[in-house]
């Protein structure tokens, strides 16, 4: 989705727009622009990729404006990227969302005279807002808060205006944060694109606008016109979050989280776990030693994020499993009560959520409904004010997902959230967040995020059934094991993808909680590599896909103890066909062409099996020339409808 930053301060504008958009690339665009205010205001945009400029054709100044375009409406063109202008170039407009009125607005302009230079509904802001300073002699503020009374749809817009020394902002519907600096201040879509000069923000909420000074800011609500006085947050890094959250947790002496009393965290269990993690840091250290001098990552693998963030999972696992047992014992209880819990998230998200249904039941026996957020408003009716809602989201700003929560919470209803993103609009939209501690998850799949996702299900899930304590014991089973199946499986995986990287199509069966883990499975391998990836579940092969089945269409099969010996009759009914099995199981079996090797841990080894299915799509990606990081069309977070 695009991307905004914007820069008022006493250092060079150009140079921090610049390196700002490139913190925004991994959210996927198509072209980019930026403009500056001299004693006029100066544009360079283009399509293509910003890592590919050194610096910006632009006299320098102290105030500039950018953008990361992802194309909705119009084509990927020069004239369609952004800022776009007023009429007589004293207004420079960056935005992101949808403007649904667009046309009628546009209609009424070009009747009074007004030309458009591009295909966007975006540019009808800077042209509406000249309009209005003209026919009605009011000064530029004033206009715009008429012209954002008339628009409708969702906006995150910054503009600068010729004669003021300001960057202006509006906020409705797609997120807009602002940064607090010494003698400077930024705007962005994301905070990842100023963090590194201020970790002060101020997260603006919907029908707020107003603009920035070098010193100062000020704020007004849409609906009332006043200004508003809004907290400054601070951001904590990662790092230092896990610390007070284990600092924390070691105040709490006996854990109750399901009426059991738990043992305390004796000493050594505590040393225990400090050892494992500095274990799986130096394992996976290890690995990678290994495999770059096995295979030539000079020359392929040139430090892609997706690789780096799997190999993370290892960690990332433990650093969202560290949460504040306070907050994890009080969202148990109210699911322990509740009885109507809807799991809702989009793409791999949601499939985490389709995952954690199939384990509330196994493992609890309680039912949970997990719905693609776009298809919410089927269940609307059910949503009452006993129902919970838990939201599923990396970015926390998934549009589909905030109008779930949105319309779930008049309804009255509880919602929870497990988010990566710190003051996401998620995040403050929810009665609850459990924070996912991954990190930012450069790379536009999600890999690191779904593991963490996974992983904070568990842990509740472990905490009802038995308690914190063994919770974190059973997990940390999981992601030890990770080095180990990255270890043996790296380079088997690079042969298959030698072997299957010219099909187009490719299947993946599971069955019970491997079905999800198949979905996901695909969803990786079609989204980073383009082959047409398609998940389901065993049982359903004879009732239609088995009819694409040709001599070596390749066909993953996930199989463990529970479900093996149905999945393996799929398989010998595919072989037959002429089928390529490539076995996922910790038993090989004489019935797979190719066998990858899943450690064997107590009744729960399917989240295991994405590792390797994330290996295999990052090597099919690399094999079929394809950008592992940025994949064609994608974008991290689809903040539009
Ligand atoms: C998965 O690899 C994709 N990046 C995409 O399906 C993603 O999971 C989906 O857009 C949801 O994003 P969210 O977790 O930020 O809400």
């Amino acid at each position: 989705m695009c991307g905004i930053i914007g820069y008022i301060g006493e250092k060079n504008a150009n140079e921090i727009t610049l390196k700002g958009l490139k913190k925004l690339e991994y959210r996927g665009y198509d072209s980019f622009g930026f403009a500056n205010l001299t004693s006029k205001i100066n544009i360079y945009k283009d399509i293509g990729k910003v890592s590919q400029i050194k610096n910006i054709d632009l006299p320098k100044s102290n105030i500039s404006i950018a953008h990361t375009r992802w194309a909705t409406h119009g084509g990927v063109k020069k004239e369609n990227s952004h800022p776009h202008q007023s009429n007589n170039k004293e207004i420079a407009l960056t935005h992101n969302g949808i403007i649904e009125n667009y046309q009628e607005i546009k209609k009424e302009l070009i009747k009074n005279d007004y030309f458009f230079k591009s295909e966007t509904d975006s540019e009808i802001i800077p042209v509406y807002i000249e309009y209005l300073i003209k026919k009605e002699k009011i000064v530029f503020f004033e206009a715009l808060k008429k012209t954002l009374k008339k628009i409708k749809g969702n906006y995150a817009i910054t503009i600068i205006y010729k004669n003021e020394k300001k960057i202006f902002f509006a906020k409705k519907g797609s997120p807009l944060i602002i940064g607090i600096g010494k003698n400077e201040n930024f705007i962005s879509s994301d905070m990842n694109a100023f963090l590194e000069c201020t970790n002060k923000i101020i997260c603006l909420d919907d029908n707020e606008y107003g603009f920035i000074e070098e010193n100062s800011f000020s704020i007004y609500d849409l609906n009332t016109n006043k200004k508003k006085n809004k907290k400054i947050n601070l951001i904590k890094n990662d790092t230092l979050k896990n610390k007070e959250i284990i600092k924390e947790n070691k105040k709490i002496k006996n854990i109750k989280t399901n009426n059991n009393n738990n043992n305390n965290n004796n000493n050594n269990e505590k040393n225990n776990e400090k050892n494992n993690e500095k274990n799986n840091e130096k394992k996976i250290k290890e690995i990678i030693e290994k495999i770059k001098n096995k295979i030539d990552f000079k020359q392929n693998y040139n430090n892609h994020y997706m690789l780096k963030e799997i190999f993370e999972q290892a960690n990332t696992i433990d650093y969202a499993i560290n949460q504040n047992i306070k907050k994890i014992t009080k969202i148990i209880n109210k699911i322990k009560k509740t009885n109507d819990i809807f799991l809702i998230g989009c793409g791999t998200s949601y499939n985490c959520c389709l995952y954690a249904s199939y384990l509330f039941r196994e493992i609890l026996n309680k039912q949970t409904t997990p719905i693609i957020a776009s298809e919410f408003e089927n269940y609307l009716p059910l949503i009452t004010n006993k129902s919970l809602i838990i939201a599923v989201s990396q970015s926390g700003e998934t549009i589909d997902v905030l109008e779930a929560i949105k319309k779930s919470k008049e309804k009255k209803a509880t919602i929870f959230s497990i988010v990566n993103t710190n003051f996401s609009t998620l995040t403050r939209i929810s009665d609850e967040n459990i924070m996912m501690n991954s990190g930012v998850e450069i790379c536009v799949l999600s890999t690191k995020s779904y593991t963490s996702q996974i992983a904070i299900f568990l842990l509740l899930i472990y905490s009802l059934k038995y308690n914190y304590n063994n919770a974190i014991k059973k997990i940390k089973k999981i992601s030890n094991k990770i080095p180990l199946i990255l270890e043996n499986n790296f380079e088997k995986l690079k042969e298959i993808a030698d072997l299957i990287k010219e099909k187009n199509d490719l299947f993946l069966i599971g069955r019970n909680s491997l079905y999800p883990i198949a979905l996901e499975g695909a969803l990786k391998i079609k989204e980073v590599s383009y082959i047409h990836a398609e998940g389901f579940a065993g049982g359903e092969l004879k009732h239609g896909t088995i009819a694409l089945i040709e001599n070596k269409t390749p066909v993953i099969i996930l199989s463990s103890k529970k479900n093996r010996e149905l999945t393996l009759s799929n398989a010998i009914e595919i072989k037959s066909r002429g089928g390529y099995i490539i076995g996922f199981d910790y038993i090989n079996n004489e019935i797979f062409d190719n066998f990858i090797e899943i450690p064997n841990i107590d009744e729960d080894n399917s989240i295991l099996m994405i590792i390797p299915l994330q290996i295999l799509s990052y090597f099919l990606a690399i094999n079929r020339g394809c950008d592992p990081d940025k994949p064609r069309n994608l974008a991290k977070s689809v903040t539009v409808i």
